[in-house]
């Protein structure tokens, strides 16, 4: 048997800009998902999840990796998910299920680990499932762990492979925090209602073609990611507060904020640094940076929502066990 697990993540800066080729910088956190695959010994004819006959409805991004690198036809196999990342919640639960099943399945075939192709095809299963349109952060982060940083050019020491879909190109770049970093916590607020990153990612398309003009929350999205990662590589804590409160109001502009998140992102600005929402929107999470977590969380909760303070810059995708 095989055990693989890998982290959620959450976004500091650049959703959905993301998308359009620009900068976003995320960093994995300490909710896990992890699968146990073994080989079948019954004569099915189908893989199993979790007990039931494998259904791409219910599990697209396992049938599609299955399709994709399990080449065996008459080998079944026996897989089970179980996960501590909320779905639809914006904290990376389907990328981390892409990133552990390419783990698992390329694992079980070739026995040697390639992180760079396990992120490439679990970025490829990503876009398939949110109908083409995904950005590699989310695999990436799950993938490498850390913190992780999408640019439109190679940045130093730290760059560590170029990804492209379609007519985009992103250079993923992985890092060091600043100690400084130590010294605040991301607290995730979640509002409970699940949102759609497909759906999302699609109405922000829309909305940027019937009103061109937004492109210029995009570019400014793409700027405050830039003022960010220099806050971050300088350990400016107050900066990269400020910078989150900026962004937050360029994606209530595109449409992918709602009440819920905003009541959240208000409340918990009054004890942190700074507080935005996280992933794809519609629901799901926010984060504020504070160096007052516990009543950052308690006002969250008071607000109606729940709350999590996070570890973050965990370890990226891993083989627990080999039986
Ligand atoms: C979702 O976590 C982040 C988005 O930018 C989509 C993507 O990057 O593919 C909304």
């Amino acid at each position: 048997m095989l055990k693989v697990s890998a982290p959620g993540k959450c976004i500091l800066l650049g959703e959905h800009a993301v998308v359009y080729g620009h900068p976003a910088l995320a960093v994995s956190i300490d909710m896990r998902l992890e699968l146990k695959i073994s080989k079948l010994t019954t004569t099915s004819k189908f893989h199993m999840i979790n007990g039931k006959e494998i259904n791409r409805k219910h599990h697209p991004h396992i049938f599609d990796a299955l399709q994709e690198i399990w080449s065996s036809k008459s080998q079944m196999l026996n897989i089970n998910v179980s996960s501590e990342i909320p779905t639809s919640a914006g904290l990376g639960s389907s990328a981390a299920l892409s990133v552990a099943i390419a783990m698992g399945l390329n694992s079980l075939k070739d026995k040697k680990e390639d992180l760079e192709k396990i992120s490439t095809i679990a970025h490829k299963l990503e876009a398939s499932a949110q109908g083409g349109l995904a950005s590699p952060m989310d695999t990436s982060t799950s993938t490498h762990g850390g913190c992780v940083l999408l640019a439109n050019k190679k940045l130093g020491d730290n760059w560590l492979y170029s990804r492209t879909l379609n007519d985009k190109k992103w250079e993923i770049h992985s890092f060091d925090l600043h100690q400084n970093m130590k010294n605040a916590s991301i607290v995730i607020g979640y509002t409970g209602i699940n949102g759609s990153t497909a759906q999302m990612v699609k109405n922000v398309k829309e909305k940027l073609d019937n009103n061109p003009e937004l492109i210029q929350d995009i570019e400014a999205i793409n700027a405050l990611t830039a003022l960010g990662v220099n806050a971050i590589e300088n350990g400016d804590l107050e900066a990269l507060g400020a910078v989150m409160n900026l962004n937050h109001n360029h994606l209530q502009n595109l449409g992918v904020s709602c009440k819920e998140l905003d009541e959240l992102v208000e409340v918990a600005r009054e004890t942190s640094l700074g507080a935005k929402l996280t992933g794809a929107g519609g629901g799901g999470c926010m984060i504020a940076l504070s160096q007052n977590p516990k009543q950052t969380a308690r006002d969250i909760e008071l607000a109606g929502g729940r709350s999590y303070i996070c570890k973050f810059g965990v370890e990226g995708v891993k083989i627990k066990d080999f039986e």
